[in-house]
């Protein structure tokens, strides 16, 4: 099976719903986080996350669009390192407008309501916990222009298998649109 099919696959997978993003800032200092993965771009493997254009990884992604996507699938014992270079689509872009507000619209009031709120990453003081989460904003048919895709389109896939003994690895690298694989000592 391709690598594309096998990340379709286990990303059915309810547990499969977060993976962890790397990026890297200025100073060539990492940062990881957990994301919500949301789906792939129809027929193809770019993932799409969401994020605020106000957040700190932004700020990264303006320095350097490589990124690292780590996916653990504990139902099928596989890891995938997916390294890619990452397209943000905010309110300027025309081309994909389609795709960002198919995406708004799949949120709830809830989720939306973020992207009204204040700046990810300020400072509150320490003895009012609910100030965060002021917000005068009632209406969300509108797509808050803080609200941003991230499509990581994958040229690189590190793939563990833990399933077999010794342990299964392909390292399978984006070629002329086609996966090349080489199968690695784990
Ligand atoms: C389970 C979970 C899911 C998360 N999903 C997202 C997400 O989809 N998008 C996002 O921007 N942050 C998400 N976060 C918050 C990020 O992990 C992170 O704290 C935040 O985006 C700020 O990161 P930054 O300062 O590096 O930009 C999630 C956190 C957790 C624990």
């Amino acid at each position: 099976m391709n690598i594309q099919s096998l990340l379709e696959l286990n990303s059915l997978f309810p547990e499969s719903k977060y993976v962890q993003l790397a990026t890297v800032d200025k100073n060539n200092q990492p940062s990881v986080r957990t994301v919500v993965f949301r789906e792939f771009v129809q027929s193809t493997s770019d993932i799409i996350i969401h994020t605020d254009i106000r957040s700190e990884k932004m700020r990264h992604l303006s320095h350097c669009r490589n990124v690292q996507i780590c996916w653990y699938f504990s139902q099928s014992r596989e890891q995938f390192r997916i390294s890619g270079d990452v397209e943000m689509v905010d309110s300027n872009n025309e081309s994909l407008r389609h795709l960002r507000v198919a995406q708004w619209q799949k949120l709830s009031k809830a989720a939306k309501s973020a992207y009204f709120a204040g700046h990810p990453g300020a400072a509150l003081p320490l003895d009012d916990v609910n100030q965060h989460s002021v917000h005068t904003q009632n209406d969300f048919s509108e797509v808050s222009n803080k609200f941003v895709l991230l499509l990581v389109r994958p040229h690189q896939v590190d793939h563990l298998d833990l399933n077999t003994n010794p342990h299964t690895r392909i390292a399978s690298k984006l070629e002329n649109n086609f996966w090349q694989e080489k199968r690695l000592n784990p």
